[in-house]
Formats: C-alpha cells, structure tokens, sequence
C-alpha cells in the first residue's frame, strides 16, 4: 500500500511511508462492512479471500454501524481512506517530539500511524463511543502501541492534556471549538473538515496566532462522518426527511413552477453547495433521483424539516432548469443567490477561500483571497 501510495504521488514524506509500512492496517481493522447496491451491508473479515486486498488498498473500510433513527443501518465509525489520512497528516507539517490529539480514534490506525511517526507518548486520541476506545486500545497494544486515548466528547478537545502542537479532526464539525484552538500552542494547528448543516464545507487548516487561529481550505475535498455529542446521536439523513416530508406535502399548496439557471449538485460541487449552506435558514438534507440510462442525475431535491421542499428537473442540454416548490420555503432562491455571488467573485474554488476563528469575539468568519476580506459569518 505504501508503494502504491508513493507510486501514486500520495505519499511524500518519508517518515510516514515508514509509519505506514510498518503499522498492519489489518491488526486494527479485523473486519470491516461493505454495503451492496441494495443497501444491505455484508460483514468482511479474514475468512474472505478479499479480506487482505481490501484491507491494504487506498479506501474507507466501514467498521460500525448503527441504527441512529432512521430504521436503518448507517456508518458510525470507518477506517479513513489512507490517502486522505496521509494527505491530512503531511499537511500538518509535524516535526519530531511534536504533541498531537486527534479527535475520532475509531479503530485506532491513524493513531498508531501517528505513534510511530512520533512516539507514543506524543499521541492522543479520544472518540465518544467507548466501545470503540476499548478495542482500539487492546489493537493497539496489540501492536506495541501505547498512545493515550481517552473517551471523551471531542468537542470539548482534551485540556488535561493540552497544548497540543495540533489537533486533527477525523470527524466533521459545524465549526471549530473555541477551545481546540485555547488547547494549542501558539503557532500550532488544527486541521478539520467543517461541515455546515452536515453535508457542506470541507477540510480547512488553522495556524494559531494569540487569540485567533487562520488559515485556508483544502485544495482539495474531503469528507468525514460528522461529530455527535451522544453515541446515540441521530445524523440528519436525506432518506428519513423525505419520508417525512412526504407526510407534510399535502399540507402546503405548491407554488407554480419556474425556470432557473443556477443549479447546486451538492456532492458535484461542494463549494456552491456550501456557500447555499451559509445562506440557509433551516437545516436542509438533498437528494438526486438517477436517470437509469444515463447512469446521472435527472432531478435534485432538497428537503427542509418544516415541509418545504425544491425538486429541480435537470436539463442536461441546456441551462434553464425546472423548478417546482412546495412548503412555507423557497429554498431553490438560496441556491440562486449564493450561485450569483459566487459568479461576480469569478467562479473561486477552495484556494481562494479562507477561514478565521476568533476566539474573544467567539466569531469564524469565511473569507475570499485575505482574512480582511470575510465574505460570510459561521452560524454559531
Ligand atoms: C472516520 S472515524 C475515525 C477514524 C479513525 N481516525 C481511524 O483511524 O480509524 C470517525 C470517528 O469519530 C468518532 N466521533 C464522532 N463524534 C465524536 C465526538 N463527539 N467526539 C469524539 N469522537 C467522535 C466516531 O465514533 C468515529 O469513530
């Protein structure tokens, strides 16, 4: 996997190639779950012939899952994808003896990546579900790994231990906590995945300075499982509020349909779709109807939690889309606005964008090309 990672330009440094050769994913990661195109999920472990190949190759192996509401079965912790891990931890740029928490241990392989890489007695690392702790610390130990873990609500970071020469994130979060950025040294940094209303925003990297923390997006995009305050916390999911909704729809007229030319395809353009995020009012989940033949999507749909809901008709061979309503809402108009904006400041992508912390003023603030040119506040 190495190899592979190197050969593929993944993998730079070479102390984490040495970290990566040396840690056995599949120690950590004795079984894991694929989902078949019908939903369901299949438990793989080391009796399957594919169980090795899958294990050390560059993906996301799921490793729990539970019923968070929706009466189905859904991802609750994962082994990242060793590319994005490596991409992150290189993008932190740590140096020898440096201190580092990492927020979701999950099955515990980034921590003893990060453990070899800079002794364990460097590493922490904490996940709110304790079962979880509990295996990765008899894995790791396993292993001869001894990292300080902890089972803890990530949100409130690990100040007995802190300052920290950076916090990485492998969970998402609505915005960075105040106090990740008090548990750092000055001058250390935090790396995330901010996510507004769960789905949008991306991986951003802060340098601490006094009392505010600065930095920019990650070039390229990323997306991590998001940050519950309970085990048992339920993560807004598409399918479950169109269910819902379908209940509500009777209960508002419709609006008569419209054409529009802004289009979002949140998961095809996540910027847009976090700039929509920013704009929204209510917590909005979306979804795609797929066009069978074609293989893309024929419609988009976003759901608000109050019945309002925008269904917008593709038009694949032009740009004046159909858009219909129905609900108190007019959620397609955020859409329109942030797609407008995001034209006047010449189509940005991630690297122009940045992002400032302020931690006497509890403000994050979104900014294009300088700090001093914010563009968007964070909802608290
Ligand atoms: C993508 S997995 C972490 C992968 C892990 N770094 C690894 O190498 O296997 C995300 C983890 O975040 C954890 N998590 C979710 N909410 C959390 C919270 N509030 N505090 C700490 N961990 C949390 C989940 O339980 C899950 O294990």
């Amino acid at each position: 996997m190495a190899d592979n990672l190197i050969a593929a330009g993944q993998l730079h440094d070479p102390a984490l190639a040495a970290a990566l050769t040396a840690v056995p994913r599949h120690a950590l990661v004795p079984h894991f779950y694929q989902q078949a195109p019908n939903r369901s999920w299949t438990r793989v472990d080391a009796t399957d012939s594919s169980y090795y190949t899958t294990v050390y190759s560059n993906t996301t192996l799921v490793t729990a899952l539970a019923d968070l509401g929706a009466g189905i079965d859904e991802p609750v912790s994962s082994s990242s994808q060793p590319s994005l891990m490596i991409r992150m931890v290189e993008a932190l740029d740590i140096r020898d003896g440096q201190r580092v928490l990492e927020i979701g241990t999950g099955t515990g392989y980034n921590a003893a990546l990060l453990s070899h890489r800079l002794g364990e007695t460097n590493v922490f690392s904490l996940d709110i579900d304790a079962s979880l702790v509990a295996m990765a610390a008899d894995r790791l130990a396993a292993i001869d790994y001894r990292p300080t873990l902890a089972v803890a609500d990530g949100a409130a970071g690990l100040p007995e231990h802190a300052p920290f020469d950076a916090i990485i994130a492998t969970c998402s979060v609505p915005a960075i906590p105040s106090v990740w950025i008090e548990q750092l040294t000055d001058g250390g940094t935090v790396l995330a995945d901010v996510k507004v209303q769960n789905t949008a925003g991306n991986l951003v990297l802060l340098r601490r300075d006094g009392q505010r923390a600065v930095g920019r997006f990650a070039t390229r995009y990323a997306a991590f499982m998001p940050l519950r305050h309970t085990v048992h916390a339920t993560i807004p999911n598409a399918t479950a509020t169109a269910v819902a909704i379908s209940h509500h729809r009777s209960a508002h007229h419709a609006v008569p349909e419209r054409d529009t030319d802004a289009l979002v395809l949140p998961t095809q353009q996540p910027l847009l779709w976090f700039l929509t995020a920013l704009r929204l009012p209510v917590t909005v989940t979306f979804g795609y109807t797929i066009d069978p033949e074609r293989r893309e999507p024929s419609h988009v749909h976003l759901y608000a939690a109050d019945g309002s809901t925008s269904h917008v008709t593709i038009a694949h061979d032009h740009d004046r889309h159909r858009v219909s309503e129905t609900g108190p809402l007019r959620l397609w108009t955020h859409v329109e606005d942030a797609h407008r904006q995001w034209t006047q400041w010449g189509q940005p992508d991630w690297d122009r964008l940045g992002f400032t912390v302020d931690t006497t003023t509890h403000t994050q603030s979104l900014w294009l090309d300088e700090p001093e040119n914010p563009i968007a506040t964070l909802p608290r």
